[in-house]
């Protein structure tokens, strides 16, 4: 799941609220082309682009604002600092769903420039009015605007937006709350509303007696309902320790006197790092001991450090424009797996390969983009909050990191901080950040130093030679896709060489030369062989390169512990002795290698035909053979990356009702992983691996109908609804009791029931799931209908609800049908490009598997509007389907036969 998020600031529970803070806002071109647009009124709107004039340039923000909960409405006043940079006789600002009550221009001595009230010209199609002043506004002077405003809260969870909550006695009860990231401040008061007119605020906030007030406090600080207080307990701890470590880390001071963290019961992405004060979902944020199991405590302490990371990646240094968001995201992603691994190693944040699977997984479809793509309208803004941003970006990060070391790593980010701190950078100034170096009297001095002469050492170190880091950077970051590197052994020899991994298009496609055409990466190669005491290294620049080894070896593994963003395809002889390492002593490779092989070997399945400069090709049947060792590994990433592999094969012939594949897949892997099934305990004993293994493992075995977990699970479920539900079960292997409790009638009904009364967020999602795995398509439209009634289930639990119905074996057509069926509430709900509608589209549409799918699924988004259809993500969720065909046409037949073989 993305953690979408923002930068702009504070939530309001009920409040006084006095603080200075950050905003944002730019623009890029300065003259000031009136166009052929006509305002609401029917003038001429003065302004025709969509981003805003850069002459007037907002420098202080006093807000007063009054919600009131009771009306549901609120009111507030601006009065904005503004410098003037040439002469105009307009202000264009950004404003959306506001009613403007007055509008006037003061002097720098606070008097009014004209005593006519003045026009406001209204442009919604870009979300801007216009405020005209008879009296021309100096360049070089500096005026203040006025502005007086109203609107009701909004519906759904943008801008200045109303949550209920219900007490545990069963009222109703109101609060307001804000979301602003990217482009959702300008719907809470008028403003310059982009990332480069950061500015300072002060807030004051009108409320009723009965309201709570939060002022600012030299305190970490966490809210909840009241009911949810005992859940804080956890959070607060973590925001501490974390909070002190990226003191340290960034050797920065957070800034501000206080830091409030924030559930709210009704919010759409995971949380929001409002500079002071983060909001959180509830499941972000709320821990209960007797509850929440070993992941979802991981959870919650990612996104604490992700949120926590933004203090510095987002608030303290922002980008310039949104086309960098990256720069944010990406970095509080790296951020959340670098503070973990310091401040709680207990947790064993070993899963960051996984981020980088997932970012993989998009970038080998030509759908994909590169890190810093163009975005300019809301729609567009909103989709650049994308797994390219947050997974790519940070595996990217990550890679550098073990390019320049870590010390060499976070020397330069500190110098980056420290030189754009309360203001803004580019994909650039990060480069340029990093390869100067930086004395330590220039640290203490406070210094962010740049030194022209010295070049990075670090980096020469890397590879021998001088190096364009920013040239190397530009090629993953202005570069979309993910590089194959091929491999081939003669003797001492290592004959590499690279091309863009491609998932669908084959070599003998047409279209292949084209896709290829331009696309060269400086792949930062690493490797071991079987003779070798550390990691060898070599900065790949061209199409192909020659290597030689100190001697002749056994094997070699390229891209160590897959710390570079890069597939590895070797040779037939480099894949049998790889395979048969695996087979003989697997600990001679680290778990991440391994986990990163069976990887590579599967991603490789996908595109069979696969001609390299190697000209062999790796057959589903050879994945198979590699994870043949799986019987003896004993880490739970690569045996969960295996497994993972089975599953999804599993469930994507299981919908086409291929019997006998299906059947014996099954079979296989109930008795191939049979010893790691009956090994597990039903407890929440062991480590935090074990028990996220145990959680997965258990959760497929009662799946795929393995007797003894249905008779166990089956039990502890009677005994829960006996207990009316006071028993505790334990925490990790409670969704799977639920699931087969779910499975009948009365049970159904009782997690429904449960569903309705429970008071913690993270118990629903369980019980919710289990409720998704009825094999009841009746059951399941209930369920549907009532998350689009959003009373016992929350409109914003709608989105995982939906994927939740399709990922169904019975439910995947009544999903989509669903969908098209709502489409126009849901985009009510949900706008174009956030991420709600687009988990609703990959979620629904990744589940098919034919061209008639295929088809009718394009014939839907052509059939709206034309503004949809320009999604990224139809095109990204379709081109996932297309992987789907083509993995079974050219997979199927393999599989059938691997399987017939090893079940005789
Ligand atoms: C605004 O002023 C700047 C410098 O003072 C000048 O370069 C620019 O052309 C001016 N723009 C307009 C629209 O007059
Ligand atoms: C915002 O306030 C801080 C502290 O008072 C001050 O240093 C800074 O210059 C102000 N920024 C702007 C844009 O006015
Ligand atoms: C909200 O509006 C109601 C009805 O107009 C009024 O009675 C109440 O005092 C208002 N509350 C606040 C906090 O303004
Ligand atoms: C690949 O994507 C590019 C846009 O990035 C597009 O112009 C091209 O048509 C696509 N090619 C194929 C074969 O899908
Ligand atoms: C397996 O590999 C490890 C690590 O290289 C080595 O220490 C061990 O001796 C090997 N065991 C066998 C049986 O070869
Ligand atoms: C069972 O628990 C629910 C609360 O979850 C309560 O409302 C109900 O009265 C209980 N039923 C019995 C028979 O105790
Ligand atoms: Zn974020």
């Amino acid at each position: 799941v993305a953690i979408p998020k923002t930068f702009i600031m504070h939530l309001l529970l009920v409040i006084l609220l006095f603080l200075e803070s950050q905003f944002c806002v730019q623009s890029s071109d300065s003259n000031s082309p009136a166009g052929d647009n006509l305002a609401t009124n029917g003038l001429p709107f003065p302004w025709s682009k969509v981003r805003l004039p850069n002459y007037i340039v907002p420098v202080h923000y006093h807000l007063l604002i009054h919600p009131n909960l009771t009306t549901l409405k609120f009111s507030g006043s601006v009065k904005i600092e503004i410098d003037v940079k040439n002469n105009t006789n307009w202000v264009v600002l950004h404003s959306k769903n506001l009613k403007i009550f007055t509008a006037t221009v003061l002097d720098e001595n606070e008097a009014h420039l004209s005593d006519k009230v003045l026009s406001v010209l209204e442009y919604p199609a870009h979300e801007q009015i216009a405020i005209f002043s008879p009296k021309i506004l100096t360049s070089g002077e500096k005026y203040f605007l006025y502005l007086e405003f109203g609107a009701p809260l909004s519906d759904g969870f943008y801008g200045f937006y109303k949550s209920t909550y219900k007490t545990k006695a069963g009222e109703t009860r109101v609060l307001a709350s804000t979301h602003f990231e990217p482009t959702s401040a300008r719907m809470a008061l008028p403003c310059f509303d982009e990332p480069i007119f950061k500015a300072n605020y002060t807030v004051r906030i009108r409320r009723g007696p009965s309201h709570i007030a939060l002022s600012n406090m030299p305190l970490i600080s966490i809210y909840a309902v009241p009911e949810k207080w005992h859940q804080t307990h956890y959070a607060l701890e973590a925001a501490l320790r974390l909070l002190e470590f990226y003191e340290q880390y960034f050797n920065i001071l957070y800034p501000l006197p206080k830091m409030d963290l924030i559930a709210i019961p009704d919010f759409q992405s995971g949380a929001m790092e409002n500079w002071g004060l983060t909001t959180y979902r509830e499941t972000s944020l709320l821990y209960d001991p007797d509850i929440s199991s070993a992941s979802d405590k991981l959870w919650v302490t990612l996104v604490i450090g992700h949120e926590l990371a933004h203090q510095w990646f987002g608030n303290l240094v922002t980008m310039e424009w949104w086309n960098d968001i990256w720069l944010n995201e990406g970095f509080a992603r790296y951020m959340e797996f670098v503070s973990l691994e310091a401040v709680y190693p207990e947790l064993k944040v070993d899963h960051f390969l996984d981020t980088c699977f997932g970012a993989i997984g998009r970038d080998s479809l030509n759908s994909s983009r590169p890190i810093s793509s163009l975005a300019e309208n809301p729609t567009q803004i909103k989709e650049m909050f994308d797994t390219v941003s947050y997974d790519k970006g940070a595996c990217i990060l990550h890679m550098l990191r073990n390019f320049l070391t870590n010390e060499g790593f976070q020397s330069g980010i500190i110098r980056y901080l420290r030189r754009f701190r309360y203001s803004n950078a580019r994909n650039e100034d990060l480069w340029d950040s990093l390869i100067k170096t930086c004395s330590e009297e220039d640290f203490t001095a406070g210094e962010y130093c740049y030194s022209s002469t010295q070049a990075t050492k670090n980096a020469y170190r890397f590879a021998g030679e001088h190096i364009d880091l920013k040239k190397m950077m530009s090629t993953w970051t202005l570069q979309k896709g993910i590089p194959l590197v091929t491999v081939r052994r003669q003797g001492r020899r290592l004959y590499v060489g690279q091309e863009r991994f491609l998932k669908i298009v084959l070599p003998n496609d047409p279209s292949w030369n084209s896709l290829q055409e331009g696309y060269l990466w400086h792949i930062p190669l690493t490797y071991k062989t079987s003779h070798s005491e550390h990691e060898v290294k070599h900065l790949l620049t061209t199409k192909s390169d020659v290597l030689t080894l100190d001697e002749e070896v056994d094997w070699v593994k390229l891209n160590t512990d897959m710390n570079g963003y890069y597939i590895v395809h070797y040779d037939e002889e480099g894949w049998n002795c790889l395979t048969e390492l695996l087979r003989v002593n697997h600990t001679a490779l680290s778990f991440k290698d391994r986990a990163s092989l069976i990887h590579n070997a599967f991603q490789l399945v996908t595109i069979s035909q696969l001609t390299g400069k190697t000209g062999n090709s790796i057959l589903a049947n050879r994945a198979l053979d590699l994870i043949g060792y799986l019987k003896s590994e004993t880490h739970n990433v690569p045996l969960l990356q295996g497994l993972g592999y089975l599953q999804s094969f599993y469930k994507l012939i299981e919908k086409r009702h291929i019997a006998d594949v299906t059947h014996n897949l099954k079979t296989y892997i109930l008795q191939y992983f049979r010893d790691v099934i009956d090994k597990q305990t039903w407890s929440d004993d062991g480590t935090v691996s074990d028990r996220r293994l145990r959680e997965e493992v258990l959760s497929l075995a009662c799946d795929f109908n393995y007797p003894p977990c249905l008779e166990k699970a089956k039990q502890l479920f009677n005994s829960w609804v006996d207990s009316n539900g006071t028993v505790s079960l334990p925490t990790d292997v409670s969704e799977t009791v639920y699931m087969v409790g779910a499975q009948d009638d009365s049970g159904w009904a009782y997690l429904l029931e449960k569903y309705g009364v429970s008071m913690c967020e993270t118990e629903k999602s369980k019980f919710l799931s289990a409720l998704a795995s009825s094999k009841d398509s009746k059951k399941l439209s209930r369920l549907l209908q009532l998350g689009m009634g959003g009373t016992v289930i929350k409109t914003q639990n709608l989105p995982s609800l939906i994927y939740m119905v399709a990922r169904n074996p019975v439910g995947h057509f009544l999903a989509w049908d669903f969908v098209k069926k709502h489409w126009n509430e849901l985009v009510e709900k949900f706008p174009l490009g956030s991420f709600g509608i687009r988990s609703i589209i990959v979620g629904t549409v990744t589940q098919f598997s034919s061209t008639e799918e295929l088809r009718e699924v394009e014939v839907f988004f052509k059939s709206i509007t034309e503004q949809v259809s320009q999604l990224r993500v139809i095109q990204v969720a379709t081109e996932n389907l297309e992987k789907n065909i083509m993995w079974l046409k050219r997979n199927l037949e393999t599989m059938r036969t691997w399987l017939q073989q090893r079940l005789n």
